[in-house]
């Protein structure tokens, strides 16, 4: 190989060095930390035995990781227009997003093999009859998923390239409305967020924190859209 074109691979190689670790770090990280708050709450705490960990306690962490990392990518760019020192982290949206989806669509798998009265007593008013409420919290997350797939088209090489700049950030927008519509799948919970008493191990549900999550994202993105319109920084 001439010594240009091996510089040229070892750039290369430098560059997928950096994107393999956006796709691994953070969102490892947040696997292992929120299989952990999961376990602790549910296995540790809660009724659920060790061999509930990989199927009903891992696609907790995998349905928590992926809103995180959903949340991420769509919050990280106002904020780093509030705290600009956030700015070198802006490359790595697109890489938390992808995976983001990726993790949400393992949830959806997994969740449907398991979505029986057995787990999800909650959800059930009879052994083969959704609650009201379950049905449309599981529609709402059905739609998430299909409006998260615009921004994921939107991230792929080449489509920002093959459309014009308003049409590409439609695309990008209705990847909020995936959060929110995220944020409404998740009222099947709320029943249980007023009753402190019955968390286990005094561990807030994980409805609540993703939902945290979500408004927070919101809060910000609508932060910086009134301070744009009135001509603040
Ligand atoms: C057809 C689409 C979907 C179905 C059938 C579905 C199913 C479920 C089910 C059955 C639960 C209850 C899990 C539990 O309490 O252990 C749940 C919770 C959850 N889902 Fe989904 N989901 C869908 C889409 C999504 C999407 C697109 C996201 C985005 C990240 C998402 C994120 C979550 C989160 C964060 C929770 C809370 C987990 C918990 O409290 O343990 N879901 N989903």
């Amino acid at each position: 190989m001439d010594p240009q074109a091996a510089s040229s691979q070892a750039e290369l190689e430098t560059r997928d060095r950096a994107r393999l670790r956006a796709c691994v770090g953070v969102p490892g990280v947040l696997l292992v930390v929120t299989a952990g708050y999961a376990a602790t709450r549910y296995v540790v705490f809660g009724p659920w035995a060790l061999a509930d960990l990989p199927l009903y306690v891992f696609n907790k962490a995998t349905a928590w990781s992926a809103l995180l990392l959903l949340a991420l990518a769509l919050g990280l760019g106002p904020a780093a227009r509030i705290w600009p020192p956030l700015g070198g982290l802006l490359w790595r949206r697109r890489y938390w997003g992808v995976v983001g989806f990726v993790l949400a669509t393992v949830h959806i798998v997994l969740s449907l093999s398991i979505l029986n009265y057995g787990y999800y007593r909650l959800m059930f008013r009879q052994a083969f009859e959704f609650t009201a409420l379950a049905g449309w919290s599981l529609l709402a997350g059905a739609l998430a998923w299909m409006a998260l797939v615009a921004p994921l088209a939107a991230s792929l090489p080449g489509v920002r390239a093959a459309m014009s700049v308003r049409y590409w950030r439609v695309l990008q927008r209705v990847g909020l409305l995936g959060l929110s519509l995220t944020g409404l799948h998740l009222a099947y919970g709320v029943p249980g967020w007023w009753q402190p008493a019955l968390w286990y191990g005094g561990l807030p549900p994980i409805t609540l924190l993703s939902a945290c999550a979500v408004v927070l994202v919101l809060a910000l993105r609508l932060t910086v859209w009134v301070c744009g319109r009135r001509g603040a920084p």
